[in-house]
């Protein structure tokens, strides 16, 4: 990729500030964060927290490998560079999201410390949320829902995490859940009531006048 220019001035300053959006949706902006393995239940947990979210009066924005993939990062694989790129555009897309006052749910595989520490980075570590979905690659590839193990154990893919590309454990996830055992449903309340009263705005009697809860 060629190197840009420096010529490059950005207008933070010139901005509506974090905060006024914010203001303006009664909300706290964060970024959640899923990471786990292909078929781990990322995506079907993260729909679930969004609709709820949404149902309750939160401006939310979900961005999935899948169709992150298929739009702005068509041009990436899944070289351990091409991951990196991956990864480091959708932390930067996230982190204009929630400044721009939304709570945005992000859903890849990331699979190694490095890549979760560049978005945490990017992101900031007081507005990342780290969210690993803990699922045996067993339970994955038994469900094998887009028949992509299948093809990676013929050779068929190569690089395919879990099975010939390494899936690193999160050594610093805020929520780790057990989704070979648990619930979708436990797990979907698992991450609201920690991500709740991150999120929650409290009007107090003060006009324009707000408290996390
Ligand atoms: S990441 O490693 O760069 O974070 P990302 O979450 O964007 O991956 O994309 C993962 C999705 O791409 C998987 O859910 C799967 O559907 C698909 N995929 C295709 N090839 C691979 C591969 N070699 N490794 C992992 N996922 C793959």
């Amino acid at each position: 990729m060629s190197k840009p220019d420096n010529n490059i001035f950005p207008i933070h300053d010139k901005l509506l500030d974090r905060r006024s959006k914010e203001q303006l949706l009664q909300q706290r902006s964060k970024v959640l964060w899923f990471t786990g393995l292909s078929g781990s239940g990322k995506s079907t947990i993260a729909n679930e927290v969004e609709r709820v979210l949404h149902q309750m009066g939160h401006l939310t924005m979900l961005l999935d490998g899948d169709n992150v993939r298929a739009g702005i990062n068509n041009n990436l694989g899944f070289s351990e560079e091409d991951r990196k790129e991956n990864i480091r555009r959708i932390a930067e897309v996230a982190k204009l999201l929630m400044q721009g006052g939304v709570v945005t749910i992000c859903c890849f595989v990331s699979p190694s410390e490095e890549l979760r520490q560049l978005a945490k980075d990017i992101i900031g570590k007081d507005d990342f949320i780290e969210i690993y979905v803990n699922t045996p690659v067993e339970v994955c590839e038994q469900r094998d829902v887009k028949g992509l193990y299948a093809k990676a154990r013929r050779g068929e893919i190569k690089d395919f995490t879990g099975v010939n590309a390494p899936f690193e454990e999160p050594v610093n996830a805020d929520i780790v859940l057990q989704s070979g055992i648990m619930s979708i449903d436990g797990c979907v309340k698992l991450v609201l009531e920690n991500v709740m009263p991150k999120i929650g705005y409290v009007k107090t009697e003060k006009k324009d006048d707000f408290f996390v809860i």
